[in-house]
C-alpha cells in the first residue's frame, strides 16, 4: 500500500482491536471499533452504542464520523474498521454512504477482525462502485 506500511496499517487495526472493548453492545453482543485518520493527519475513533429501543443503534463508523466533523474534519484519509468477527468486518450499506460523503476516491478502508491478523483493503470506489455524493448536487 502506498501513503501506509504494512507495520502502520497493523498499528491502527490494533489500536481499533483495543478499542473494541469500549463498544456498548449488550443486546446484540455485536463489537464494532474504528480508526480514523482524517487529511490533516488528525487521529478520530468511535464505537458501536446500542439503545434499549433498538433502532436508534449508531455503528461505530458513524460515530466516529460525527466526532471528526466536529473537531474539524473536512476528508478521510483512511478508516480502519473491526469486529470480534471471524471474518474482516463488513460495513453496513448506511455507514458506506456516511463514509462516502467524506471520502476522496483514494480514501482508503481498511477492514479487519480482532480474531485473526487477516485484513481487507478498499479503495472508496471498490467499496461503492459509481457511488453517489456531494459533487453530484453540483448540477
Ligand atoms: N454495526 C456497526 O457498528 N457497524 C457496521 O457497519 C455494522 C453494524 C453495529 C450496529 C449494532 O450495534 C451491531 O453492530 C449489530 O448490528
Amino acid at each position: 500500500m502506498e501513503r501506509y506500511s504494512e507495520v502502520e496499517i497493523r498499528g491502527y487495526i490494533d489500536r481499533a482491536n483495543k478499542l473494541l472493548e469500549k463498544s456498548y453492545c449488550p443486546y446484540s453482543k455485536y463489537r464494532v471499533a474504528s480508526i480514523m485518520i482524517d487529511t490533516d493527519g488528525n487521529i478520530h475513533e468511535g464505537v458501536n452504542v446500542e439503545n434499549a429501543s433498538y433502532g436508534l443503534t449508531v455503528c461505530a463508523e458513524r460515530n466516529t464520523i460525527a466526532a471528526a466533523v466536529t473537531k474539524g474534519m473536512k476528508k478521510i484519509d483512511m478508516i480502519a474498521i473491526t469486529g470480534d468477527t471471524p471474518n474482516p468486518i463488513s460495513p453496513c450499506g448506511m455507514c458506506r454512504q456516511v463514509i462516502r460523503e467524506f471520502s476522496k476516491k483514494d480514501t482508503l478502508i481498511v477492514l479487519a477482525t480482532s480474531k485473526s491478523d487477516k485484513y481487507i483493503i478498499w479503495t472508496m470506489d471498490e467499496m461503492i462502485p459509481y457511488s453517489f455524493g456531494p459533487e453530484d448536487l453540483d448540477k
